[in-house]
């Protein structure tokens, strides 16, 4: 089975080194991974929660989708969209919406500091706080929970978030039957915290970071201005607590590393340990930046590139959004309700329903459910949706008798088709012929 893996990176600001090693490396080296689907997307609705400056967003979208293209994210192997190519995503977090206990919400970290603070302020206790800022973890649910995604690696900062997006999936669940998949995050221990330039966690709030793709000369001058201590040429000097140090580990394998820590030992000069990071690091950089200039001065190509991925998204998330509308009762009127208690078996002609979709694969399948949206058959794919409509046609016509001819389009167990199913089928092809 395919493990799917989601995550979203919202679109303020310019990518850093520390967000280079601390999430892009390894995530574009996870999506390589054999066995795994993964999702990158842009979140720019989560954008609007903390900024209102449209050209930022607009230009920090592009470069955070150039920085990953040009870190090797491979579009055409991964799925990586923006946010809002998904309008999908705002429909699913409306229905979650209604599932979610406010009082769930109000325990949410990011708020609750918004709270902390205007107590301390004196302020009243909502003040600066949008409802956007409130419902932000319904979004980010709507996000993980639209594409079934198994994990979502995160920073530790997220985990509360996808906890609440388990916690709206099984209350969903709960209510309308097992269409939501239980996201779990993913907390990588190994990756690198990286210090910026005064020693402290690299961060935008800290004014401290290297940019990650700025010209090779700003990356010079920027590894020139790390912090250390006064040791002079020939003094030994400790690669503990050392900034230089630990940035130049984040970049190197094992026997740099050690080398330069011999160097460090035997009394580098602060300038040359300095000129042999910015050489390190620009040997792993320097090809990826020449790609992201050129996307940079071509937008017009990550547009294509995110509005291909948003297609891809959106074979996905179309249908499985109709199926939750059909779920919670967004329905065509004539549609069988499956509200009413009636006869067992009219009960299950009633509810169940044939669903045909289209899999990120490319093929269309179709699955069969009941009122509660338990699974009662599921399809192979098929090459065109009309060889799978042909299918649905001949079970709701021919009814159980049609399983044994279809019997290699469809995932059957291996002891022959369940009696629930063959009741269902007979319910339908009794209720076709009524
Ligand atoms: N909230 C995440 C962050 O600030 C970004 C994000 C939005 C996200 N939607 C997501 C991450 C869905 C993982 C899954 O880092």
């Amino acid at each position: 089975m395919t493990t799917r893996v989601l995550t979203g990176i919202t679109t303020t600001g310019t990518p850093h080194l520390g967000n280079y090693v601390g999430s892009i490396r390894a995530a574009v080296r996870a999506s390589r991974q054999p066995g795994v689907q993964s999702f990158y997307f842009l979140a720019d609705y989560h954008a609007l929660i903390k900024c209102d400056e449209p050209a930022r967003i607009q230009r920090s979208t592009l470069e955070i989708a150039a920085s990953w293209l040009a870190a090797g994210l491979d579009p055409e192997h991964v799925t990586f969209y923006r946010q809002s190519d998904i309008p999908e995503i705002p429909e699913l977090t409306w229905l979650l919406t209604c599932v979610t206990g406010k009082g769930l919400l109000n325990r949410a970290h990011a708020y609750k500091a918004m709270l902390d603070k205007n107590a301390a302020a004196g302020a009243d206790p909502d003040s600066d706080v949008s409802a956007g800022l409130f419902m932000y973890p319904v979004l980010m649910g709507a996000d993980i929970l639209m594409f079934k995604a198994h994990h979502v690696p995160v920073g530790r900062d997220q985990i509360q978030h996808i906890e609440m997006a388990r916690d709206m999936a099984a209350s969903f669940n709960h209510l309308y039957g097992e269409h939501l998949v239980l996201p779990e995050a993913l907390i990588d221990d190994n990756v690198a915290l990286l210090p910026g330039l005064d020693g402290r966690k690299m961060s935008k709030s800290y004014d401290n970071t290297i940019a990650l793709f700025g010209p090779r000369e700003q990356l010079r001058k920027q590894i020139m201005g790390i912090v250390t201590d006064s040791r002079a040429p020939g003094e030994p000097k400790d690669t503990e607590g050392s900034a230089l140090y630990q940035i130049y580990r984040a970049f190197a394998d094992d026997a740099e590393a050690a080398a330069f820590a011999q160097a460090f030992a035997d009394g580098i000069a602060w300038g040359d340990a300095k000129q042999a990071l910015f050489e390190r690091i620009d040997a792993e950089i320097g090809p990826m930046r020449e790609r992201y200039e050129q996307l940079i001065a071509h937008p017009e190509e990550v547009e294509r590139l995110l509005l291909r991925g948003a297609e891809k998204a959106r074979a996905i998330a179309t249908p499985f959004m109709a199926e939750l509308r059909h779920a919670v009762g967004l329905r065509p009127l004539q549609a069988a309700s499956g509200a009413k208690p009636a006869q067992p078996a009219a009960k299950t002609a009633a509810s169940c329903s044939f669903k045909q979709y289209r899999e990120a694969d490319g093929r269309f399948y179709f699955k069969l459910v009941d009122a509660a949206g338990q699974l009662l058959l599921q399809s192979r794919g098929f090459e065109s949706p009309r060889d799978a409509g042909q299918a649905v046609k001949r079970l709701q016509t021919e009814g159980a008798a049609a399983l044994a001819a279809l019997a290699d389009r469809l995932e059957l167990p291996a002891d022959g088709p369940a009696p629930t199913l063959r009741e269902a089928l007979q319910a339908l092809q009794e209720a076709q012929q009524a």
